[in-house]
């Protein structure tokens, strides 16, 4: 018997529940065990949970779990930094295999929880962190491991690429559809690490470890979520020929050698329409992966939610179960080596622009925007002016830029901010190339 012990029971902690269940008798065969959780850690015993679980084994008391020495695996699904740390450590102190969703704590912590679990010789395992359902994990950290990966962009957050569809398609509201995307178990606990961006953000430090092998400050990448886009930028886009996705995007510009710094960013892009990455809707994510040696991969399904996460959760727990009957625990955690990166600065990055900017309607306006953009070395590749505004109504004039640094850019949109013919703060998004 595997002997499990359950850290959360909400929507992914049920999913497992449920699957386990489900499956039971074909893990069993492929364990060559089967696999019984026998402790849950929860915080309220009184919530409603999935049918599957036999509420005996309902707990609040940590001690229960982490002190329960016949236990063989430690499945990590509540989410947050404290006291998830300290349970994993603990619990990896004590030789038990370890199984995570847990991105944030991942993110923040990874590279000492990897350390401490090769050093006391147990799998440390994350496939639920990125992806939900996808194995983009396993992909990178084995089926890639003998190429170098040049960049990465993916669409990493379920909640975001719902609420882009939703609005896109549907003509829903931002709050309509975060509702709707909350209630089918797609948002964090807090929301506003799906929508500002940040869930995205640790999702590209995992990636990172395992593309690059690098150890990350996550706190310096250039984070952007999806609360400024509004649908008239989607009707832009679509007029331009794009789609507005979330992206995270990664690139290694140091030829594979392990050194030198990575860009990194996490931001709402236009992505041309015809584009895989354009396609990829609702609580679906996708991470385009570009190797050395392979070219372009690109890998998809659902990225949220109870069942797709519990997939991934699932075939960790069986794969460590595994490790630890056959006696090689530790071995797909002393596969991720980690080494200290720096992040490149956003004003040195390269890439083509859409500039939305609300300005009253007056001669010579459009001179001075194209001037302040000229002067600064922004090149224009389209521009729009869409309806008629007058001298205190503002209109929207609209356009993509040719390629161009990120710090003229900048530098261009605070004057052309500042000033007075400008209603409100220039909308940039940039576009995927
Ligand atoms: P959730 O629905 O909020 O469930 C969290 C569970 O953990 C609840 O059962 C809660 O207990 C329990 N919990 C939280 N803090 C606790 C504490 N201090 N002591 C004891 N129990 C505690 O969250 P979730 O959506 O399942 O997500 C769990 C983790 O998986 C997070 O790290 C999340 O980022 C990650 N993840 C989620 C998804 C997804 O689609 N939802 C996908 C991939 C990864 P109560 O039930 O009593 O409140
Ligand atoms: N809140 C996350 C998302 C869950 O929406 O993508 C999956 O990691």
């Amino acid at each position: 018997m595997i002997r499990v012990g359950l850290l959360g029971c909400g929507t992914v902690g049920g999913g497992v529940i449920q699957l386990l269940r489900a499956n039971a008798s074909y893990l069993e065969a492929r364990v060559g065990a089967p696999i019984d959780i026998v402790r849950v850690l929860v915080r309220d015993p009184d919530k409603e949970r999935v049918a599957e679980l036999d509420r005996a084994r309902l707990t609040t008391d940590p001690e229960a779990v982490l002190g329960d020495a016949s236990l063989d695996v430690i499945v990590e699904v509540m989410g947050g930094v404290d006291p998830a740390r300290g349970y994993l450590t603990r619990a990896i102190d004590a030789g038990k295999q370890i199984v995570t969703a847990n991105k944030m704590l991942l993110a923040i912590h990874g590279g000492e929880l990897l350390e401490r679990a090769k050093k006391r010789g147990v799998d440390l395992a994350f496939e639920g962190a990125v992806g939900g359902g996808i194995p983009v994990i396993r992909v990178l950290r084995d089926a890639l491991a003998s190429d170098t990966i040049a960049s990465l962009s993916g669409i990493v957050n379920g909640t975001s690429n719902y609420i882009l569809t939703r609005m896109r398609q549907d003509g829903l509201s931002f709050e309509a559809a975060l509702k709707e995307a909350q209630a089918k178990g797609y948002a964090e606990a807090d929301p506003g690490l799906d929508v500002d961006g940040g869930d995205a953000a640790h999702k590209l430090v995992v990636l990172a470890m395992l593309a690059f092998g690098a150890r990350l400050d996550g706190a310096q990448i250039p984070t952007e979520g999806i609360r400024g886009v509004e649908p008239v930028d989607h009707a832009f886009a679509e007029r331009f020929g794009y789609v507005v996705k979330h992206l995270a995007v990664a690139k290694d510009k140091g030829g594979g050698a392990g050194a030198g710094a990575l860009e990194l960013r996490v931001h709402p892009a236009l992505v041309a329409k015809d584009a895989p990455l354009a396609n990829i809707n609702g609580v679906l994510n996708a991470i385009a992966v570009e190797g050395r040696a392979l070219g372009p991969c690109l890998l998809s399904g659902r990225g949220a939610g109870d069942m797709p996460t519990a997939v991934s959760v699932v075939a960790d727990v069986v794969d460590v179960a595994i490790a630890k009957k056959s006696g090689v625990s530790g071995q797909s955690t002393r596969a991720i080596r980690l080494a200290s990166r720096a992040v490149a600065p956003l004003a040195d990055v390269e890439s083509r622009y859409y500039f939305r900017f609300s300005v009253y309607d007056r001669p010579g306006v459009l001179a001075r925007i194209t001037g302040a953009l000229g002067e600064r070395g922004v090149s224009i590749e389209q521009l729009v002016q869409q309806g008629r505004g007058s001298e205190d109504v503002p209109v929207d004039v609209v356009m993509l830029t040719h390629e161009t640094k990120e710090s003229a850019v900048q530098a261009a949109l605070n004057a052309i901010g500042a000033s007075d013919y400008v209603a409100k703060p220039p909308r940039m998004i940039r576009v995927l190339s």
